[in-house]
């Protein structure tokens, strides 16, 4: 049996939904365990979408053990309104999906006080969701966050007076208008413990217990690598450890317990929000690849910024989180260019470097040094034997695994979970627990 960690290996939306969704038959459960309604995952198979974004993307297998850990930061409106949808869609969820009480409460205080930071920094602004997800974390890490047990706790009032009071004292400085009367918030607090209890529960014993009896868990990492509060291209990051090791900070599962990282890795780049992108394509190329990639928000709708494959990113983020293997998703995006570049290094103030600058001044001056290979201007949407893919593509992938040095197991050439070419390299098959059978079979 294996705990696998799923993570995404540049700026998000790199398809981990759609490979976690692929890859359940071979676990026994999901786990997010970090991020919040920032997240949006989309899932299709047959004539099915989904996007999910609190709850894991396990939740669409039967019987599969779905968990939301102490690590999110979880809106329960957001939340209710996922259930209610998932519910309406048929799916059902009972008695296997599970919200720790230790996970901390987002509250409409920490959305509003989102936006009027942001239009606060005018162009400096991060580009957030406005989703309130880094008051959250703040409130939190300034320890004086509600977490969802304390839902249920007789000094509730205080413990919101204190969060509502903050908040209106900054965002009276911010020129912003007033919050309702902590009152309200009460209101809605109770309504909300009364939907969440039957989902609440210690979900670091839970998954603990699941391991000892032997089950194999993925973990569902938000956002990706460069997101990442201490590793990711600061300022410009989401407040969270969207790497491999918030797995266990963000769950409770020791580093001991965990078998090893699976990398989901677009075969180009995107970005959505503010910050430094080497090699972004600001020309009618990255327009293309928008529009042929559906490159737009799954959360906010916005347009994401475009540009070619960046192996230095993606060197660092299979340093970061130990990545076994990669998943490489919408490969089918380049079929129509016919050359395509890759940046494999960048120029600062005169010199070739090969690794990410730390300071954001620097990354904002690189210059990308590209490496461009031949493209193959056919479609490989749907291709399922290696053997039926066009050389140029090959060459393509073959570079990309030489730069890594890391094999690429999993080959995505299309939205659904049907469009996905699964090669059986040692890595994958002993993080599936020899259960890659189930997997190419459910396929
Ligand atoms: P996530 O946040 O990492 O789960 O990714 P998102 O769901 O936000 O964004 C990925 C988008 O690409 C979704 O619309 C997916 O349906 C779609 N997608 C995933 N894999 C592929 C692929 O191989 N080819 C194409 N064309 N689309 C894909
Ligand atoms: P998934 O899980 C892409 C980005 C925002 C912004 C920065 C901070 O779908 O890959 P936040 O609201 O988190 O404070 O915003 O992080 N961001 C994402 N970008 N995919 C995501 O999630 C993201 N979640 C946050 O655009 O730049
Ligand atoms: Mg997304």
């Amino acid at each position: 049996m294996a705990n696998v960690i799923i993570v995404g290996m540049q700026w998000g939306d790199e398809g981990k939904g759609k490979i976690v969704d692929l890859l359940c038959p071979a676990f026994d459960g999901v786990v997010r365990y970090q991020g919040g309604h920032n997240a949006g995952h989309t899932v299709k198979f047959r004539d099915r979408h989904f996007s999910l974004r609190l709850i894991p993307s396990g939740i669409l297998h039967p019987n599969l053990l779905c968990v939301m850990g102490n690590g999110m930061v979880v809106a329960p409106d957001a939340f209710l309104q996922e259930l209610d949808q998932l519910a309406a869609g048929g799916v059902a969820f009972d008695g296997r999906l599970f919200l720790s009480n230790r996970a901390h409460v987002l509250l409409p205080c920490h959305a509003a006080l989102d936006v009027a930071r942001e239009e606060a920094r005018g162009a400096n602004r991060i580009g957030t969701t406005s989703r309130g997800i880094g008051p959250a974390y703040e409130a939190k890490a300034s320890r004086y966050g509600l977490r969802t047990g304390d839902l249920f706790s007789p000094q509730l009032e205080e413990l919101l007076a204190v969060q509502v009071e903050r908040a209106q004292a900054e965002l009276a400085t911010l020129g912003a208008g007033p919050l309702p009367p902590v009152s309200d918030y009460v209101e809605l607090c109770r309504a909300w413990a009364a939907r969440l209890l039957p989902v609440l529960a210690d979900t670091e014993q839970l998954l603990n217990s699941a391991i000892d009896a032997g089950k194999s868990l993925l973990f569902e990492g938000a956002q990706g690598t460069l997101l990442d509060l201490d590793h990711g291209t600061y300022p410009y990051v989401t407040s969270s450890n969207s790497t491999a090791g918030g797995a266990c900070t963000g769950t409770g599962v020791a580093p001991t317990r965990i078998d090893g990282a699976i990398g989901v890795l677009k075969a180009y780049t995107t970005r959505v929000g503010g910050g430094p992108f080497p090699g972004e394509l600001t020309d009618a190329r990255g327009e293309f690849l928008r529009e042929r990639g559906n490159e737009f928000g799954t959360v906010t709708g916005r347009p994401r910024r475009c540009g070619w494959l960046d192996t230095v990113v993606a060197r660092y983020a299979r340093r970061l989180n130990g990545i076994d293997t990669v998943a490489l998703t919408k490969l089918d995006v380049l079929d129509a260019f016919d050359e395509i570049p890759i940046c494999t290094a960048y120029r600062l103030a005169g010199t070739v470097v090969h690794e990410l600058p730390p300071d954001r001044w620097s990354l904002e001056t690189v210059e990308p040094v590209l490496r461009t290979l031949k493209g193959w201007k056919t479609s490989t949407v749907g291709i399922l034997d290696p053997a039926d893919l066009p050389q140029a593509a090959r060459d393509y992938l073959d570079f990309i695994e030489q730069e890594l040095a890391v094999p690429i197991s999993i080959l995505s050439t299309g939205p659904r979970r049907e469009e996905t070419l699964i090669q059986p390299h040692p890595a994958l098959v002993r993080l599936t627990s020899d259960r890659l059978g189930k997997v190419i079979e459910q396929r």
